[in-house]
């Protein structure tokens, strides 16, 4: 079945792959992609959206958002992601500047004008659009469909804290003020993404199947060796998201009560027993879901273009 989804994202390498993938899938219509600072600032995670959907040959509207977190400073991951974002890895230049329309303004609109519940959210990303769309428009974000994210740490230790994880420690308050707005929230934290890595063996696959999504996938995965012991890669966290909206089945979620840590000690962004029920995904079939990103990136659906503005 068809889901119609907005990708809210700070691309980023692991966001790039988890873009190529939905874009990719015939069952995901990606309507819009929203941007937010994150890994490597707006400027960039706007203008890497483009060239990752000039590498697609897709047109969908990209709308920049935040800038910067609610209430903290932008603290950023190119450590990770390379000053560029994506690794140095080779991507065409955009071949459409992004909207007019801040993400802000598309979310209302869009979220608005679809069927009530028929529009998702697919959150790669620190939650600040999200949380500006809920504070400003409540009745709005009340519509959406499912609202997924990859976000925080719930037995494993963090990544950039010792129980704190970037998406959410990037800004704690949005994620307070999304976790508490009684939205339909699936969190994919890192006791799920950490089982999601590709080894050498993956990269020759993905390579072997040689369509330009699988070869910059390879490309952008082997980026992301740079730094580990070499045998598999970081984690490929954000694909996760895609996956889940359309293969739930291969996710084992646990229903929490969660609430986020707004301190400005090193604690901040750590999730702890709360008032909050959301749906936790703890468990993850995880070779399934390597499958089904390898297959689908070297057998992308014909791009579309999309009439949706
Ligand atoms: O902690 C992992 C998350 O932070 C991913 O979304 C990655 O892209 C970075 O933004
Ligand atoms: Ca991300």
């Amino acid at each position: 079945m068809m889901r119609r989804v907005i990708i809210d994202t700070d691309p980023g390498i692991d966001d790039a792959i988890a873009i190529l993938f939905a874009l990719a899938h015939p069952q995901l219509d990606v309507a819009a992609i929203t941007t937010v600072a994150g890994n490597i600032g707006i400027g960039t995670t706007t203008r890497n959206a483009l060239r990752i959907l000039a590498l697609a040959e897709q047109a969908v509207p990209v709308h920049a958002g935040a800038a910067r977190p609610l209430a903290r400073e932008h603290a950023d991951a190119s450590a990770i992601h390379g000053r560029d974002g994506l690794g140095g890895v080779a991507f065409p230049e955009p071949v459409a500047p992004a909207s007019d329309e801040p993400a802000l303004q598309a979310l209302i609109r869009m979220i608005g004008e679809a069927p009530e519940g028929s529009l998702d959210i697919l959150a790669l990303a620190p939650l600040t659009n999200i949380a500006m769309l809920i504070r400003e428009a409540p009745q709005i974000a009340r519509r959406i469909g499912r609202l997924i994210a990859m976000g925080g740490a719930v037995r494993e230790p963090g990544n950039v804290g010792k129980r704190s994880e970037f998406n959410i420690a990037h800004d704690p308050e949005a994620a307070e003020i999304v976790f508490s707005a009684g939205l339909p929230l699936t969190l994919i934290p890192l006791d799920v993404t950490r089982k999601v890595r590709a080894d050498a063996a993956y990269l020759e696959r993905l390579a072997t199947l040689g369509t330009p999504q699988a070869i910059v996938s390879r490309d952008l995965i082997a980026a992301y060796f740079i730094g580990t012991s070499g045998g598999e890669s970081r984690p490929l966290h954000d694909p996760c998201v895609p996956l889940l909206a359309l293969r739930p089945d291969l996710f084992t979620p646990e229903a929490m009560r969660l609430s986020v840590d707004c301190s400005q000690g090193e604690l901040a962004g750590a999730l702890a027993p709360g008032e909050h029920p959301l749906d936790v995904a703890m468990g993850v079939r995880a070779q399934a879901v390597l499958d089904i990103l390898a297959e689908t990136l070297g057998h992308p659906s014909s791009p579309r273009t999309t009439s949706h503005q």
